[in-house]
């Protein structure tokens, strides 16, 4: 199959329950179903950030590949990058289904999944088995568990874990579905998080960036604060941003009521003057990737022109197919050439000035 007939494929799949479907894609990719994109990337699209070469700055946010089952495959539908995750001490079942929504009419899913994953000793056994170079930039998604977590413990401990094996590593504090995650992002635990995580940096012989994900309900006031400890503990990047408890009044799927996470197109206009906030905070100190609502090279160029040096998308990505990847990334390139860059490097922050 190619790329193209997989995502034509998809409306068929829209007839079923969304987590089947989901196993199903990833079993797909897994047996090599799905092809790849054959297309070369336009040089314009090449960018270094994190210390590290991207052949494109389009990636797949954490989530789709929890236990980092299909990441070569992924991989070759022309991701700049992947980072499968989110991955915890211990396996855990996450919540009870139905946990995953489609919102169709708002282009948009609720999840309420729980981070249910195999756990840290399987990913990571997983992430070194893949054959080496990869076809692009490899990040690990680390979180903590429901049941028995000690944040100051378990994100070092997952840190060393997994950084003999990943290009880059964040750190989940945003996700809605672990109670008390997201109040990880507070000053003073962040903080004890962050030196923690660094100290196992400094320890571990292979020493990848580290980013922090996090929550587009952030209080304004809290940003100056999250963005001065990030900087203080040596954190590499910020990833903008993951799901949002919001919901915003113009939602009319059916669904629109169930907890938990929202994200696609209506979590693009918040999380991307979330970024543009941020990036204005950051002054050029943190790489910033931008994540939420991505449907289209138009939006990932929104993204990039707020201050991302890179973007993320799953929601987008879950809807329209492998299709999209290629599809964003000639959308993109043909954006960034039309406003006269030669490099999409130059157009980060444009609209943050
Ligand atoms: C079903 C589902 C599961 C997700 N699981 C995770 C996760 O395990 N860890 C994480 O950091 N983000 C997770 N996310 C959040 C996405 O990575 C992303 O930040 C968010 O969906 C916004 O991007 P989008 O609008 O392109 O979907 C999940 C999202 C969805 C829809």
């Amino acid at each position: 199959m190619t790329p193209s007939l997989a995502s034509a494929l998809m409306p068929l799949m829209r007839g079923m329950d969304p987590e089947r479907a989901h196993n199903l894609s990833l079993k797909m990719l897994r047996l090599g179903l799905v092809g790849r994109d054959r297309t070369a990337d336009d040089p314009v699209l090449a960018t270094s950030a994190l210390g590290l070469a991207f052949r494109n700055p389009i990636g797949l946010s954490a989530g789709f590949d929890k236990n980092a089952v299909a990441v070569r495959p992924l991989m070759r539908l022309g991701f700049g990058f992947v980072e499968p995750g989110t991955t915890t001490p211990r396996p855990q079942d996450g919540n009870p289904q139905p946990r995953l929504f489609r919102l169709p009419e708002d282009a948009a899913v609720i999840n309420r999944m729980g981070m249910n994953n195999e756990g840290m000793a399987s990913f990571v056994v997983r992430l070194a088995a893949l054959k080496r170079p990869l076809p692009a930039v490899l990040g690990a998604n680390i979180g903590i568990n429901k049941e028995g977590a000690e944040p100051e413990h378990d994100y070092p401990s997952l840190y060393a874990a997994v950084a003999p094996q990943a290009d880059y590593v964040a750190i989940n504090v945003s996700s809605p579905n672990t109670p008390g995650l997201r109040d990880l992002q507070g000053e003073a635990k962040l903080a004890a998080i962050l030196e923690a995580v660094a100290a196992a940096r400094a320890a571990a012989p292979r020493q990848p960036p580290v980013l922090v994900k996090i929550a587009p309900d952030l209080a304004d006031e809290a940003l100056p604060g999250l963005v001065e400890n990030c900087v203080a503990q040596g954190v590499a990047g910020l990833i903008v941003s993951n799901t949002t408890v919001a919901r915003p009044d113009s939602l009319r799927s059916a669904h629109r009521g169930e907890m938990g996470g929202l994200s696609g197109q209506p979590l693009f206009a918040p999380s991307t003057e979330l970024l543009r906030r941020v990036f204005r905070l950051a002054q050029g100190r943190l790489t910033l990737i931008g994540c939420g609502g991505i449907a289209s090279g138009e939006q990932a160029y929104a993204k990039i022109r707020a201050g991302a040096s890179l973007v993320q998308l799953y929601a987008g990505f879950a809807y329209a197919g492998p299709a999209l990847v290629p599809r964003l990334k000639q959308e993109l390139a043909t954006l960034l050439k039309r406003d006269g860059f030669r490099h999409v490097h130059e157009a980060v922050g444009a609209d943050a000035r």
